[in-house]
This record gives structure tokens, C-alpha cells and sequence, in this order.
């Protein structure tokens, strides 16, 4: 069985990947330092594939510890890196928190995979590497906007590090998969997005507002050049997220890269509104929503959705889920939740 190394597998996308990868029969190994994740989400993989998998605690961004892990895992066939912090408003906050995490574990993995002749890397980048685009839906070639946040930048420099570290290396092959936003969790409802803290993305505040852990959910602005005023995203499925990764994965090891650095957008091609989304949930969950508008959020762009033709054609991946779809399997997700919390408390 070939081995993928799935960094940050216990987090939200990454664990979905898992679940995909083992499911197509490749082995994996997860590093993960835990520090947005709980070690659990290895019984809950392991609940749905089962078997659990590798898995060891280490933080990337330590060179030496990471060094020294490739070292001792020379089998690895590819790395899919999802290791990184995410927390746009906190980036802000706290610039070199996130260029030290993000930047340096990508460059001790690359060092860690150059010196021991792993040749295959899948990176998790992002639609905000785009900004508001001047056309839509946006393709790859759209140009690389100003960075609206240090955890923005984490990622266009990322894929700079890639494109000349590749450009050097002819044996080194990178994909960069630029994803839109990933909402939902798993059918079983074993996995899930799990925020820390107060959620700072759109479903999750949603649906924990719905289950009566928030008050009421604010929607940032109402005055947008769009049709109701809200603005407009390209939401998709995680788990058609995290297929593409296995796909991802196939093309590399199959060689039917056709450059040794790619770059694919990851959405669905749909835009919908927030107060789509929001009728989106109250339609599939039966419940109906608190919500007040309120002014917009500092740095929000106003629409952005993906053209996905690329990665339909080139990768024969599309995904394949809808809002509805989307809204209710998080509204699974955290129902539970909330039963699992209720067991614990008993
Ligand atoms: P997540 O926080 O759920 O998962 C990231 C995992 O990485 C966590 O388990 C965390 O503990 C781990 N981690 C962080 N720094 C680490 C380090 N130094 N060493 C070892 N482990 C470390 O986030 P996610 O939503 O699953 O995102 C995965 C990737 O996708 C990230 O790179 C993120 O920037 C990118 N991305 C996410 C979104 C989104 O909306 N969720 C959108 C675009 C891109
Ligand atoms: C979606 C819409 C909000 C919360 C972020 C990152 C981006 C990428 C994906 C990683 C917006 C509105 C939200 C709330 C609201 N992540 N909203 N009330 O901002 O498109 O992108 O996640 O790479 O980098 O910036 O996603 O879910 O935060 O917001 O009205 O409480 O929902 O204004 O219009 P966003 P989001």
C-alpha cells in the first residue's frame, strides 16, 4: 500500500481527506501537533474506515523534530500539507505567529522531502490568494491580488516557495489545490468542522447559533452590489473537497502531471449569498434563525466563485454536492454534537 503523509489530519479537512484516502486503499500517516485539533478525531476516523490511523504528535514549524521525522519515514510517497493556522482576523493580530507556523513548517517539510527523496507535495492553498477579482468567475490566471491579511499572504507565499522550489528541483512535484469555502462534515457525523472558541466562518456560527450555543448570528452587511445585498461565496462540501485531494494524490504518483508545479481551483462554480445560505439551513434543519444584519466585517470582499473548468477536465473531479446537502449535513454535524456533550455531562 502506498504511504501519504497527512499533515494536520486530525483538522477539519484534513480528517475528511483521511477518511477518503483509506477508503481508496492508500496508507497513511498523520502529524498533527494538536494545537486546533483533539487527538479523539483518530477513533472517530477510525469508526468510519475502521482502522486508525499513524499517527504522531509534532509541531512542523520545530526543524529538527521535522527533519528527523523524514528521516525515520523514507516510504512516504507524498505529503498532503494541511498544517497551518487559519485565523485570518488573529493573523492580523499576530503577524509572526503566522509567518513563523505557516512558512516555516512548509520550508522544514520541503527540506525534510528534498533530503530524502520524497518527490510529492499537495498544498492547501485558498481562494483569498484572489482578493475581490476584477472578473468572474475567477480562473487561475486571474492575478494574485494584495494580500488582505498576514494569513493571506502565508498562503501566496507558500505557493512562491513551491513554483521556485520546484522550478530548481525537476524531481519535486507540487499541487496547489486554492480552495473556496469549505462547509459541511461527513455523512456519519463522526467528523466535523470543530472551532475553538468563538467561530469566525459563516456555517458554523449558523449552526451553533441554531443549537442555542451563540444568542444570535450577526450578518455582516447588507448594502453589497449584490442581488439581496449580502455577499456571495463559492461554498463546497468537504468531503467533495477532500476527494480532490485523493485525485490529487492519483495524478502525482500516476505521472500524468503535465508541469512539476500545478495550481487548481477548488469550488464548486456556484455563488450563494449568506442570506441564501441562511434559508439554505432553516429550510433543511426546521429551525428557524436569530439573525440581525449589522455593519459590514473589515476586509470582506463583496462575491467571489470559482471557475472549477480546469480542475473538472484536467483532474475528471467535480463537486458533486449541493447547498442543501451541504447545510444540513453541518446541521448533523453539530445535533451530534450537542448529543455527545449531553452523554458526557449524564
Ligand atoms: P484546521 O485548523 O482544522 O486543521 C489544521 C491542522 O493543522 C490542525 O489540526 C492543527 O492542529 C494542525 N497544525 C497547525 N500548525 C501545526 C504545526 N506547526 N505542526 C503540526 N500541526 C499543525 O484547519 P482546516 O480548515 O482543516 O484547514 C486545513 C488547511 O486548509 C490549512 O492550511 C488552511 O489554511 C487551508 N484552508 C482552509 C480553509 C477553510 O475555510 N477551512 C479555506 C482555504 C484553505
Ligand atoms: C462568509 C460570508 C461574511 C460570519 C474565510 C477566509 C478565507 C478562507 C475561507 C481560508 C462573508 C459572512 C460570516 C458571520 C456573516 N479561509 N458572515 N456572519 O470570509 O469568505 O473566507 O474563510 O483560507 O481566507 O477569509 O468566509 O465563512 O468567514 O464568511 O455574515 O458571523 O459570511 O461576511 O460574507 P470568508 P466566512
Amino acid at each position: 500500500m502506498k504511504k501519504i503523509l497527512v499533515t494536520g489530519g486530525t483538522g477539519y479537512i484534513g480528517s475528511h481527506t483521511v477518511v477518503e484516502l483509506r477508503q481508496k486503499g492508500y496508507d497513511v500517516i498523520i502529524v498533527d501537533n494538536l494545537s486546533n485539533s483533539s487527538i479523539e478525531v483518530l477513533d472517530n476516523i477510525a469508526a468510519i474506515t475502521g482502522t486508525k490511523p499513524l499517527f504522531e504528535k509534532l509541531d512542523l514549524a520545530e526543524r529538527e523534530v521535522t527533519l528527523d521525522f523524514f528521516a525515520r519515514h523514507t516510504d512516504i510517497e507524498a505529503v498532503i500539507h494541511f498544517a497551518a493556522y487559519k485565523a485570518v482576523g488573529e493573523s492580523v493580530e499576530q503577524p509572526l505567529k503566522y509567518y513563523r507556523n505557516n512558512l516555516f513548517s512548509l520550508i522544514n517539510i520541503l527540506d525534510g522531502m528534498l533530503e530524502n527523496r520524497i518527490s510529492n507535495m499537495v498544498f492547501s492553498s485558498s481562494c483569498t490568494v484572489y482578493g475581490q477579482p476584477d472578473e468572474l468567475p475567477v480562473t487561475e490566471q486571474a492575478p494574485i491580488k494584495q494580500a488582505m491579511s498576514p494569513y493571506g499572504n502565508t498562503k501566496q507565499i507558500s505557493e512562491e516557495i513551491l513554483r521556485d522550489t520546484t522550478n530548481v528541483n525537476k524531481n519535486l512535484n507540487a499541487i496547489c489545490l486554492r480552495y473556496f469555502n469549505p462547509i459541511g462534515a461527513h455523512e456519519s457525523a463522526k467528523i466535523g468542522e470543530l472551532p475553538l472558541g468563538v467561530p469566525n466562518n459563516l456555517v458554523p456560527f449558523i449552526t451553533q447559533t441554531a443549537i442555542g450555543i451563540r444568542p444570535q448570528l450577526k450578518v455582516f452587511g447588507d448594502d453589497y452590489p449584490t442581488p439581496d445585498g449580502t455577499p456571495i461565496r463559492d461554498y463546497i462540501h468537504v468531503v467533495d473537497l477532500a476527494k480532490a485531494h485523493v485525485v490529487a494524490v492519483d495524478r502525482m504518483l500516476n505521472e500524468k502531471m503535465k508541469k512539476n508545479c500545478e495550481v487548481f481551483n477548488l469550488g464548486t462554480g456556484n455563488g450563494f449569498s449568506v442570506l441564501e445560505v441562511i434559508k439554505s439551513f432553516e429550510k433543511v434543519a426546521g429551525v428557524k434563525l436569530n439573525y440581525k444584519i449589522v455593519d459590514r466585517r473589515p476586509g470582506d470582499i463583496t462575491e467571489v466563485w470559482a471557475d472549477t473548468s480546469f480542475a473538472n477536465r484536467e483532474l475528471g473531479w467535480k463537486a458533486e454536492k449541493g447547498l442543501d446537502e451541504m447545510t444540513l449535513s453541518a446541521w448533523k454535524w453539530e445535533l451530534a454534537l450537542a448529543e455527545k456533550k449531553k452523554n458526557k455531562i449524564r
